[in-house]
């Protein structure tokens, strides 16, 4: 099929490279010239396993980038909004990107004779497709959807790190449309996929991607309150999880409690459906829980570190880990930017280290010292935060030995508990 995709971020970069990668013809389309630039030259804009191998295999071949609207909308017969929808200073979703990408879409379609379907991917709260693109794009073109050009909704799940093997391997596709001729489109592109593909109407597929999100924060925010509770009692959280996660219908994922959930989406999306649900009048205790015992784990490993350090006024404290998770350098609303924050406040001095994600961390705190290896943060500190679950943070021994005093507040249950003299300490266990 001849696909266009709106907005190469995270999202919008997998999906058209995966896309080419199953034979479609791609055109990618995008506000900011040095990523249209770098796709076309094979290079991805964003970190992500396995999608420079493929993007070189189809940079210039069935996969290009460009700005021109007119040209990709007109040599394409679907075109994927992947545009952000970030959320504004009260939380709820901002819209103006989606709106912003509609309105040229729509007005593309305006001489435009042949059928062409929309389809929102971009996470968006429930009615947005139906209450506000599809107008636009009717208003825009001068044309009725659902007879002259069709709408849909496909959300993803995509996992930073793992987003090529998870649009390659889905549990499910979700096709949501509000008509049946843009339902079949959608379907008959993901054909030869063997996962289970839900149709529904678009506000259904806009609230299944929220209500899996937020079910999955909700499992990370109740096993971070066991956590927290196992911790006062000395029982060890992740046995009882381990325990736990064997009932099939609890299942053993995301229940790794620590020091919370970070990310581009979940404490996104929790926000925005928080948002939606008052607009309807109905007040979301459960979520709004949700998101509160996730802002108090960086507090609590505060806390545990002042056991130990009561005085952090000119100490220096060594984070290790500042991604928001392994195996990426995105650090959005990642829980190391909190703890950061507050040892700054407390007067403590910083170092830091990521394999990858110092260099965006800069940006936020340009003042404190980062370093090349865990080693080298760790000479003469007082004491060490883990922030983030790098695999390598399991290997650190000798290193710690290059502390002033080897006190280690772990955050992500990654280090080595046994390793001779030092003062270790779990966040939530
Ligand atoms: C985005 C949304 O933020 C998320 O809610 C949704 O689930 C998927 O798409 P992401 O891909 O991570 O997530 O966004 P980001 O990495 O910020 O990339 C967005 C891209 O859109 C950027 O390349 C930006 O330049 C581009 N863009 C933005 C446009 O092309 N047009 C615009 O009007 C705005
Ligand atoms: C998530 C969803 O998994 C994905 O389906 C959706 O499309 C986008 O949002 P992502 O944000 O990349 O993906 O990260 P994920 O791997 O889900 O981790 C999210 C956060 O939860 C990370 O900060 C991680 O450290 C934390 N986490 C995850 C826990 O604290 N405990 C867990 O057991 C699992």
């Amino acid at each position: 099929m001849k696909i266009s995709i709106i907005g190469t971020g995270y999202v919008g970069t997998v999906t058209g490279t995966c896309f080419a990668h199953r034979g479609n013809d791609v055109i990618c389309v995008d506000v900011d010239p040095g990523r249209i630039e770098k796709i076309n030259q094979g290079i991805p804009p964003i970190y992500e396993e396995g999608l420079e191998e493929l993007l070189k295999e189809h940079a210039g071949r069935n996969l290009k980038a460009t700005a021109d609207y007119d040209y990709a909308i007109a040599n394409s017969d679907i075109s994927f909004i992947c545009v952000p929808t970030p959320t504004d200073a009260s939380g709820k979703i901002d819209l103006r990107f989606i709106r912003e990408a509609s309105r040229s879409i729509g007005e593309r379609l305006k001489n435009k004779s042949s059928y062409h379907v929309v389809v929102v991917k971009s996470t968006v709260v429930p009615e947005t497709t139906e209450k506000v693109v599809t107008p636009i794009l009717e208003q825009a073109s001068g044309k009725k959807a659902g007879k002259d050009f069709g709408v849909g909704m496909n959300p993803e799940f995509l996992r930073e790190g793992k987003a090529v093997y998870d649009f390659m391997n889905p549990d499910r596709i979700v096709v949501g449309a509000d008509d049946p001729k843009a339902g079949e489109v959608i379907r008959k592109l993901y054909a030869g996929y063997t996962c289970p593909i839900l149709t529904a109407d678009t506000k259904t597929a806009e609230m299944i991607k929220y209500v899996s999100n937020s079910f999955l924060a909700t499992k990370i925010s109740f096993s971070n309150e066991v956590g927290n509770i196992c911790k006062l009692l000395g029982i060890d959280t992740y046995k009882v999880m381990e325990g736990v996660g064997l009932d099939a219908r609890i299942s053993p994922h995301f229940l790794r409690s620590g020091l919370g959930f970070g990310g581009s989406c979940f404490p996104k999306d929790v926000k925005a459906l928080v948002g939606k649900a008052s607009e309807v009048d109905y007040e979301p205790i459960l979520l709004k829980t949700v998101l509160e015992v996730n802002e108090r784990q960086p507090l609590i490993a505060l806390r545990l570190l002042k056991k130990h350090v009561p005085d952090l006024r000119g100490k220096k404290i060594a984070v290790l880990g500042l991604a928001f998770k392994n195996d990426t350098d995105d650090i959005r609303e990642s829980r190391a930017i909190p703890l950061i924050g507050m040892l700054l406040a407390e007067g403590a001095i910083v170092t830091a280290y990521d394999p990858m994600a110092a260099g965006h961390m800069k940006n936020v705190y340009p003042n404190i010292s980062y370093f090349g290896n865990a080693g080298d943060a760790l000479d003469g500190a007082d004491a060490c935060l883990i922030a983030t679950e790098w695999g390598e943070f399991s290997k650190l021994n000798g290193e710690f030995g290059r502390m002033k005093t080897p006190i280690v507040i772990d955050g992500r249950r990654v280090v080595n508990s046994d390793i001779k003299g030092l003062i270790y300490e779990g966040i939530c266990w």
